[in-house]
């Protein structure tokens, strides 16, 4: 089977990587850290002939590429842009979960008319408050407000346009949740849904989670305190519903359904819907995977699922840390000369388990340094038999890797190691 992987961060070098164990794969336009067996192509998507197009970012998904590809023909892992709506406009994505009875934070959307309105919903919540920007910001139109203060200023300036511009004329104020978070990566093809590993990322830029929210700073799979039951309960209560919902509507949704939730008292709550496979949760979900994953997002892509095994693990875990540029989320800076790499992007100190994945990184020539060319530049992952493992050897193998203004969390996975070494012994 051929198949090609649409995108060209961290997720589309994993979703590469693994697809390629199976599968000849062609990335477009993919990025320098993809080395053979992967191939890489410049070429226009429509020329590019495979059996199975899987489409990595939120943005062409939001777009209708999933459609358009599906118009000539093609089998697409990745919804069209009813779909992806979901992602693509967070007001949609509440009201759908309401429609649907999916439990979610209390909320209520504004737009720039309405600013009094949106001062006043704050008043009736009793904090924190989260203020999100409606539409795609990369992970970073939320703010998760402690002061009454601080919730008050940024609902002024999402508003007014000064801090997102149009993208922040519209938003939704909730009421902020308490609790653990977990990421649930569903497959579905239209009916049938089949949950992956529950995954834990590292939203803010520095370690005890200080800092803004970025795009991710690592992740590690699976969560211990998240076994089958619970797993089971998320489906019944966040996901069937929703897809029941989808279904009413007549949407046909076949891809990722990227469920992002917070473990609380009162049960899991659903945060955000996305569209697509988590970044880093991809880097430490599909490496787990000893199923032949080709074969199985093609049965998501031809609507199959229910006549396939259930996707199985290989009971190890992975975790990932992600090294990002100078300055990342807020001021990034670009072009710095990467040390610690070999020629095919892989670590110079090589740790069995350890893969680098490339998320924002360029050369200028084929052999020549790798710069930092993104916020998030690298992700270091590393699959083992336990946590505690998994967590050193990560941060072995990124131990060489270097540039001026690197940063990394030193905490992914630690506290959830801990619990895992406390409870057997
Ligand atoms: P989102 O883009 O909606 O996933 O939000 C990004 C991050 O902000 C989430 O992963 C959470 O860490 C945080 N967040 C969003 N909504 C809430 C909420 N209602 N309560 C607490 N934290 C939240
Ligand atoms: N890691 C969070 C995301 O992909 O949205």
């Amino acid at each position: 089977m051929k198949v090609c992987v649409v995108g060209s961060g961290g997720r589309e070098h994993a979703l590469a990587h693994v697809l390629s164990r199976t599968a000849e794969v062609v990335v477009a336009p993919g990025n320098p850290g993809m080395a053979a067996p992967i191939e890489i192509t410049d070429e226009p998507l429509e020329e590019v002939e495979a059996d199975l197009y899987v489409i990595g970012p939120e943005a062409p998904l939001v777009n209708g590429l999933a459609d358009r590809l599906r118009q000539q023909g093609r089998a697409v892992m990745g919804p069209g842009a009813d779909g992806a709506l979901l992602e693509g406009s967070k007001a949609h994505m509440k009201e759908i979960l309401s429609t649907a009875g999916v439990p979610t934070a209390h909320f209520a959307t504004f737009d720039s008319l309405q600013t009094e309105e949106a001062l006043a919903f704050l008043d009736t919540l009793s904090g924190p408050w989260v203020i999100k920007t409606d539409g795609l910001a990369a992970g970073k139109g939320v703010l998760v407000a402690h002061t009454m203060e601080q919730a008050r200023a940024d609902v002024v300036a999402k508003l007014s346009g000064s801090s997102f511009g149009d993208a922040g004329r519209h938003i939704v104020v909730e009421e902020g949740l308490e609790g653990e978070e977990c990421s649930l990566l569903v497959l579905c093809d239209g009916t049938t849904a089949v949950p992956l590993l529950p995954a834990q990322d590292f939203k803010r830029v520095r370690d005890g989670d200080e800092g803004p929210n970025t795009g991710g700073m690592g992740a590690y799979a699976p969560m211990p305190e998240v076994g089958p039951e619970l797993v089971g309960k998320i489906m019944d209560t966040a996901v069937t519903p929703l897809i029941t919902e989808m279904c009413r509507r007549g949407i046909d949704y076949r891809g990722v359904l990227y469920a992002g939730l917070m473990l609380g008292p009162d049960g899991p709550k659903v945060i955000e819907y996305n569209v697509r496979f988590g970044d880093p949760e991809a880097q430490v979900v599909l490496p787990l995977l000893s199923c032949d994953a080709a074969e199985l997002f093609l049965a998501v892509a031809n609507g199959t699922l229910d006549e396939m095994p259930a996707p199985t693990f290989s009971g190890d875990a992975a975790v990932c840390v992600v090294l990002a540029s100078a300055g990342y989320p807020d001021n990034l800076r670009t072009g710095d000369p990467i040390t610690g790499l070999h020629l095919n992007g892989q670590s110079t100190a090589p740790v069995e388990g350890v893969t680098v994945f490339h998320a924002g990184t360029r050369r200028t020539s084929v052999k020549g340094p790798f710069r930092t060319a993104g916020g998030r530049v690298l992700g270091v992952t590393a699959v083992a038999p336990t946590l505690e493992e998994a967590r050193a050897n990560a941060y072995a193998g990124a131990a060489p890797i270097e540039w001026d203004g690197m940063q990394l969390r030193r905490d992914i996975a630690a506290a959830a190691a801990r619990a895992v070494t406390e409870n057997v012994g």
